[in-house]
């Protein structure tokens, strides 16, 4: 309780790339893609990077430039820490967060990233209200009044684009909000996140670590250097990833088996949302919004009939964005914000789930 979103804003990058244009890279047709999943177009990163997105929603959500909705420009001194959620990293030293941090002179933040998959952005949302809301009352030296929390990722550069399964699924974004600590708001009143075994490997993309160090089991050898990376082999046995690659599928991509993030997803999202409603004693009927994770209109249907609510509860933004990953949820709330269906007073959750499995959902008034 009394940390409330008072901004928040979103980043596309400029070009965009229609099912029709799909088409003529996978054996697909827009039929097929809008109908199996609501998804029309996507965005893909040609110039811009990951950081370039965050700092543009970011600069959105602190007020600094149009779009979003915010209650104030806040300024650079103000913001106390970031956490940035992505899988797809410009860089793993320093943080992104970081990078983030001296491009916006945001000279008072602590920083770090955070990867929960599509999930990205419910945890790094649940971890800073958790860290600002301990700020409050454990001695620290370390205040927390408020908090920058961005989702950010570029699918594009993890998608095998040779493969129709996934490729048609995904695209690039950046969303981000601020929280701040206000006890005489209600804000976020309850967060839930969770785990559980991906048993069929159904969500996985490798990292490409790819210097091998010039040792062996011996010591030092020069030799080994120059050849491949062994220690790969062992966590691709684990995650089934050998077996397509021994099929010619390129190694570092993200592999996904549709109809088990499908099964898992739709028990999620409704998972989630009770468990959020439940702790803070809310019911469904109280929720003006269902903010979730926009991986295919076909889950949040199928959500909204588990759930055995309207579909109109649910913001949708998957028609001309595609599935990206942790920056769904932020870049869809910021929807809600610009096309004004959000009042003051009005509840609402935002969930979502991903690899790993990850799960779980906030629920928030604002
Ligand atoms: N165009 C045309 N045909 C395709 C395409 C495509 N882009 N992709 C797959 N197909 C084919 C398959 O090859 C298969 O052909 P076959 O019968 O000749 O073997 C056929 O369509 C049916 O394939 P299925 O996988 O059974 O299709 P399904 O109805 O399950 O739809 C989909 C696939 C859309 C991926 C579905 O499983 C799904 O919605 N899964 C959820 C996954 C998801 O949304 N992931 C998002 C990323 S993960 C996350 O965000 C949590």
């Amino acid at each position: 309780m009394g940390c409330a979103i008072i901004g928040c804003g979103k980043a596309l990058p400029a070009l965009d790339v229609t099912n029709d244009d799909m088409a003529k890279l996978v054996e697909t047709s827009d039929e097929w893609i809008s109908k199996r999943t609501g998804i029309k177009s996507r965005k893909v990163a040609i110039t811009e990077t990951t950081t370039d997105l965050a700092e543009a929603a970011s600069r959105q959500a602190l007020g600094w430039t149009d779009g979003g909705y915010s209650e104030r420009r806040i300024n650079p001194e103000e913001i106390d820490l970031v956490i940035l959620s992505t899988v797809t990293a410009d860089v793993l030293v320093p943080s992104n967060a970081a990078i983030i941090r001296r491009r916006l002179g945001l000279i008072n933040a602590a920083c770090f990233d955070l990867n929960a998959a599509c999930s990205g952005f419910v945890y790094a949302l649940t971890v800073a209200e958790a860290m600002v809301a301990a700020s409050a009352t454990t001695k620290t030296r370390s205040d927390m009044v408020r908090a920058l929390v961005i989702s950010v990722d570029r699918p594009s550069r993890i998608t095998n684009w040779a493969d129709r399964n996934t490729c048609v699924l995904l695209g690039d974004g950046a969303g981000a909000v601020v929280i701040e600590h206000d006890p005489s708001r209600p804000g976020i009143l309850s967060t839930y996140i969770a785990n559980e075994d991906d048993v069929h490997n159904s969500l996985t993309c490798p990292m490409p670590l790819d210097v091998v160090p010039p040792f062996d089991e011996e010591g030092v050898n020069l030799e080994a250097a120059h050849q491949t990376e062994k220690s790969h082999a062992s966590i691709d046995e684990e995650l089934g990833i050998t077996e397509s690659l021994e099929a010619g599928a390129p190694r570092n991509v993200l592999r996904m088996n549709g109809q088990q993030v499908f099964k898992f997803s739709g028990r999620a999202m409704k998972q989630a949302v009770s468990q959020v409603c439940e702790c803070a004693g809310v019911s469904l009927e109280e929720v003006k919004l269902i903010v979730p994770h926009q991986a295919n209109e076909r889950i949040i249907d199928f959500g909204a009939r588990r759930m055995d609510i309207e579909k109109e509860m649910f913001q949708v933004s998957i028609s001309h964005r595609g599935n990206s990953s942790g920056a769904s949820v932020p870049m869809a709330l910021s929807d809600a914000y610009e096309q004004g269906i959000l009042k003051k007073g009005d509840k609402v959750v935002l969930v979502a789930f991903g690899g790993g499995f990850t799960l779980g959902a906030v629920l928030y008034e604002v």
